[in-house]
């Protein structure tokens, strides 16, 4: 059987890592694309060349032409620029709205049939245009945030109890900002949710409130301490695993920013939710009945997505 093909647009800090992550799980040959001429090139032979070390079987190609994508199974998109420490992710969206316009046109040309993974800020009003530029079916592309947010939500409570992360599991839902919602009563340490760890005194609700506060600036927190970019390292995993889901058929059910078409009560937006991803692309977005503080919240992140889709549609008159 032909190995799978992963197209990165963009090879910068996180396609550089994406494409070591794919080699290293075998999940396919891997194609980066750049404009930035011998960028993609360069991470492509550095990578490739480590392969015999850790004795993985890849093909790496970098390139500055999209038919060099043609046929890709999985494509994974961070073209755009990065937060620098005091710009917000909305700050981005100009600039990366033009970008994912020239990615939608190659997708639509080379790739029309692949799995889409977008990461570029902000996310979910740049997941929401690329779609449109590209035509990709809802159900075929996603955009990459939830599964972060909740890694780092996860990470967070693992070091407040003192326990394995493999054992905590958290819910974020909404916007990949800093009005995500993290659901606290459908967050888990072996299974226990984490109201009543509460009650057990393992923590407090002020303990709690402190770590969902973080969670949601742990972008903002990444970028100050880097002060040259945002961060790679986890964006890059999340990614990986939502693309490893679809390639192996293994119906995660995975956080990600879905084309909502009434769920939720929400139209005509990409938004956080869960999702079952599988050989289909998403196949079943997991629809949970939300209490009166956690819809306001809900409907909050909403509508900060939506206003940025409405500016997208300001920038480029073709966005309807
Ligand atoms: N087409 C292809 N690649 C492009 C384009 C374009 N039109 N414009 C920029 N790029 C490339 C840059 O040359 C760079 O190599 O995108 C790459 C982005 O890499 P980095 O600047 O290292 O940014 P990175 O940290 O990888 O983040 C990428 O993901 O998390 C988001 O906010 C982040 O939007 C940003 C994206």
């Amino acid at each position: 059987m032909a190995r799978k093909k992963i197209a990165l647009i963009g090879a910068g800090q996180i396609g550089g890592t994406l494409a070591h992550l794919a080699g290293l799980k075998e999940l396919g040959d891997i194609v980066l694309f750049d404009i930035a001429e011998g960028v993609p090139q360069g991470k492509a032979l550095d990578i490739a060349e480590s392969a015999p070390v850790d004795g993985f079987d890849a093909t790496y190609r970098g390139t500055q032409s999209y038919a060099d994508i043609a046929g890709a199974d999985v494509v994974i998109v961070t073209a755009g620029v990065p937060r620098k420490p005091g710009m917000s992710r909305d700050d981005l969206l100009g600039i990366n709205l033009k970008v994912m316009e020239g990615v939608g046109a190659g997708l639509a040309r080379y790739a029309p049939d692949a799995f889409v993974v977008c990461i570029t800020n902000p996310l979910d009003a740049m997941v929401w245009a690329l779609q449109k530029f590209s035509r990709i079916p809802h159900h075929r592309i996603v955009g990459m945030a939830g599964v972060l947010d909740s890694a780092r939500f996860r990470r967070f409570l693992a070091d407040e109890f003192q326990v394995s992360v493999k054992d905590v599991s958290a819910f974020v839902l909404g916007g990949h900002g800093d009005d995500m919602v993290p659901l606290v009563r459908y967050s888990t340490v072996g299974g226990v949710p984490l109201p009543a760890l509460v009650e057990m005194g393992w923590t407090s609700w002020e303990r709690l409130d402190a770590i969902v506060a973080r969670t949601r600036q742990g972008g903002g927190e990444i970028v100050a301490l880097l002060k040259s970019g945002s961060a790679f390292y986890a964006p890059a995993a999340a990614a990986i695993a939502m693309a490893e889901s679809y390639l192996k058929d293994q119906k995660r059910v995975l956080p990600a920013a879905a084309f909502l078409d009434g769920e939720y009560g929400v139209e005509d937006t990409f938004v956080g939710v869960p999702v079952v991803i599988g050989e289909r692309g998403v196949e079943r977005i997991v629809e949970i009945a939300l209490a009166s503080d956690e819809k306001a919240m809900f409907d909050n992140s909403v509508a900060s997505v939506q206003s940025l889709i409405e500016a997208c549609k300001g920038i480029n008159g073709a966005l309807t």
